[in-house]
């Protein structure tokens, strides 16, 4: 960290010069026969010190750099009187002249907070006239100060939650795992505890304090190097596939965790998320507008399931109208005439014993069936898919309401429950006019026995 770009912030953690980087300075200074930084004469070996900077500057986010100080009176093995009162009073990083601009902003923190004099851009009137340091002056920090210093120890975690409620259960589930977790790091020394701190609708957050920095970091890393993945076990961390607008969409849950020092800033991050695949189709294999049923007056959702006389499983669907979700659609009057149902690939023909609609009672209609192929199911790789229809409904939006569709599947068949018969188990149609040429798919909502569309 020799120069620092015209605008830059300097974070400090707590720093001093020392003489730790300094045998370059010295060597580099001798070539060129300039004076060596710090420009100054002063005590510059450890052993005559307690005070030394980690030689690794962290970069936080973008134009911040921490110098971490540490204070050991182990290392002053001289007695000199830098080991007998030691304060840290200032800090000075040997700077490039070109940053001595006008323009030039720097801030410094110490632990989170500003320092009380903010850094300056100065020539030391031992320097050259191309030789500068940037200096923080008053710092006045105590070995029990400087050894004390931390910065990022407040770790968090949010759980953006899909499967399941998000409530605090579910923030206590995920506070109680963290501090397993860190516990099994060896890491159980806390300054406040894991604890749920924040919950909205999506997220649940929780937040615990590390009393040293180095603990807080230790966790951070092991959180970005499978960390979050392995809390993902005993939270229940999963995605879910829901139907939307006749597709299957996934909903992503996602794990993030976050160190911060004391004023909130941001010192490491990484997130947990699992791959998600929702299962696609091409169905209903004909050019469809308006495409999606919300866009139609109808809505069709599964209502019931009976036992008929001769042992088979029949299962109902009632058709509602809402020509208020449609709104200016051209398909917003359109005519139902025919109900087409997506099956479970090409498992499914004979699977339908017969099926009625209830505006024409004691008629137990024959199925009708179409074989389609489907390049999107398996990603470009043909799939026979059947199609079964339920036709010449003869419905419009005055009387469609309530109307009843029932499918009885045959018990003996390989298909013999909406489970197994509708494609992924949740049952996709789509409704036709005879008049209008309007067509849209959906998937049918609505828990009945086995069939339960997920949403
Ligand atoms: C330096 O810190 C000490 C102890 O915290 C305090 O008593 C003293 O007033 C401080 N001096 C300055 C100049 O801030
Ligand atoms: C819920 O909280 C998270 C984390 O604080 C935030 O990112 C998200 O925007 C919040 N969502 C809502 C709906 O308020
Ligand atoms: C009809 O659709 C509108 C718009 O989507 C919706 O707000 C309303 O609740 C629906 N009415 C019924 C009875 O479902």
């Amino acid at each position: 960290m020799r120069s620092l770009r015209g605008v830059a912030l300097l974070a400090l953690l707590a720093g001093i010069s020392v003489a730790v980087a300094q045998d370059d300075d010295l060597k580099a200074g001798t070539a060129s026969g300039l004076p060596l930084f710090p420009y100054a004469s002063c005590t510059k070996q450890l052993p005559r010190n307690i005070f030394s900077v980690d030689a690794t500057v962290t970069n936080p986010s973008a134009n911040t750099y921490c110098f971490t100080i540490r204070a050991d009176r182990a290392q002053c093995t001289t007695g000199d009187v830098c080991c007998t009162n030691p304060t840290v009073n200032k800090f000075e990083l040997d700077a490039k002249p070109v940053c001595d601009v006008f323009a030039q902003k720097v801030s410094a923190t110490i632990n989170g907070r500003p320092t009380p004099v903010g850094p300056a851009m100065y020539k030391p009137p031992a320097a050259a006239d191309s030789q500068r340091t940037l200096r923080i002056t008053q710092l006045n920090l105590t070995a029990a100060q400087a050894a004390d210093a931390v910065i990022c120890i407040k770790l968090c975690v949010a759980w953006v939650r899909t499967n399941g409620p998000v409530n605090k259960a579910a923030c206590d589930l995920l506070a109680s795992s963290i501090s397993a977790a860190v516990t099994a790091q060896g890491e159980s020394d806390l300054a406040l505890p894991f604890t749920c701190s924040a919950m909205n609708s999506t997220t649940v957050t929780v937040c615990g304090d590390f009393k040293t920095e180095s603990a807080a970091r230790k966790i951070g890393s092991y959180m970005s190097s499978g960390g979050l993945g392995a809390l993902a076990v005993p939270i229940g961390f999963d995605n879910i596939i829901v139907p939307q607008d006749g597709v299957m969409v996934c909903k992503k849950s996602l794990l993030t965790y976050w160190l911060t020092d004391m004023s909130g800033q941001v010192c490491d991050s990484a997130s947990f998320a699992t791959d998600c695949r929702p299962p696609q189709d091409a169905f209903p294999y004909c050019t469809c507008e308006p495409g999606v049923a919300r866009r139609t007056p109808y809505t069709v959702s599964y209502t019931r399931k009976f036992v008929s006389s001769a042992g088979n499983n029949g299962y109902c669907f009632k058709i509602g109208v809402n020509q208020t979700q449609c709104g200016t659609s051209r398909c917003c009057g359109m005519d139902l005439q025919k109900i087409e149902w997506l099956t479970n690939k090409d498992n499914c023909f004979y699977a339908v014993d017969g099926w009625t609609v209830s505006t024409q009672p004691n008629i137990y209609k024959s199925a009708v069936w179409s074989r389609e192929t489907d390049m999107v199911m398996q990603r470009g790789v043909e799939t026979k898919v059947g199609v079964f229809k339920t036709n010449e409904l003869n419905l419009v939006p005055a009387n469609a309401a309530g109307v009843e569709v029932c499918i009885t599947l045959k018990a003996k068949s390989k298909c013999p429950t909406l489970d197994t018969f509708c494609y992924g188990g949740v049952c996709k149609f789509a409704v036709f006019s005879k008049a209008t040429n309007c067509c849209a798919k959906d998937y049918a909502p609505g828990v009945f026995g086995e069939y339960n569309r997920r949403r």
